[in-house]
């Protein structure tokens, strides 16, 4: 059975206590919780703690954006997967398009930090999608199909237990914004594949350049579940306009 959506913001390196109470509050204050909707927003590190006072006994959920393969132990400058639940986060990021780039992370590490995230209670938010020369070239199937098939591969059926994220990184912040049916493709293919694997009431969120006028057209396809908003979602007004689309 699926489940209904979720959006969730993604801060990624923005914000400030001061930014970030202001918006928090907003949050709190503009949304009216469903059964059909969830929200969350998945903040900086170092403001785990403030969003979780602000959070704790709402509707909203939080999460981080990225964590450490491993539990604990000599790796200066990463987070474990513990340390995040210990801040009541509910979700953390795997594989975001910007760490794979940035930072080289394989599709290997993204299934090992999927895993660590499970294993430390927190449900990983897996992030897939092609850059515009490995659509233009190999094509999104080959891309998604391998992303996606090396963290089936290292879930196997805990697969069922992770939210999934199609992020075509030409659309990430770029203000191109995949098409409703652009989205619908290939997120059909990951729902087919899913139902190889059981796995089939997992989420699959939409995520590139979503603003509020176009939320609701992709929301509206039947393999999206909602959204993974960048820019968007640091602004309290158009966050919750595409979080009730
Ligand atoms: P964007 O980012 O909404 O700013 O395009 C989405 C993301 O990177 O998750």
């Amino acid at each position: 059975m699926r489940r209904g959506k979720l959006v969730v913001g993604n801060w990624k390196m923005n914000g400030g206590l001061e930014a970030n109470a202001s918006l928090l509050v907003a949050l709190l204050a503009g949304w009216t919780p469903s059964a059909e909707r969830s929200l969350a927003v998945c903040a900086p590190f170092p403001y785990l703690g403030q969003v979780r006072d602000a959070l704790t006994g709402s509707k909203l959920a939080w999460g981080a954006q990225d964590l450490s393969p491993h539990s604990a132990g000599a790796y200066t400058g990463d987070v474990a997967g513990a340390m995040i639940a210990e801040f009541g986060c509910r979700y953390v990021l795997a594989g975001h398009s910007e760490r794979r780039q940035l930072h080289g992370e394989t599709d290997a590490l993204v299934a090992a930090k999927a895993k660590a995230a499970l294993a430390a209670g927190l449900t990983p938010l897996v992030c897939v999608g092609e850059t515009l020369a490995e659509r233009d070239g190999a094509g999104w199937q080959t891309v998604v199909g391998r992303q996606f098939d090396a963290i089936a591969a290292a879930l196997a059926a805990d697969l069922a237990r992770v939210v999934l994220a199609y992020e075509p990184v030409w659309a990430i912040g770029t203000g191109r914004t995949a098409s409703p049916a652009q989205a619908q493709e290939v997120h059909a293919f990951l729902r087919q594949r899913l139902q190889k694997s059981s796995a089939e009431a997992v989420q699959v969120l939409y995520g590139g350049s979503v603003k509020a006028g176009n939320a609701g057209a992709l929301f509206a396809m039947p393999d999206v579940d909602g959204g993974l908003v960048g820019g968007a979602s640091l602004d309290a007004v158009e966050f919750l306009a595409i979080a009730g689309a």
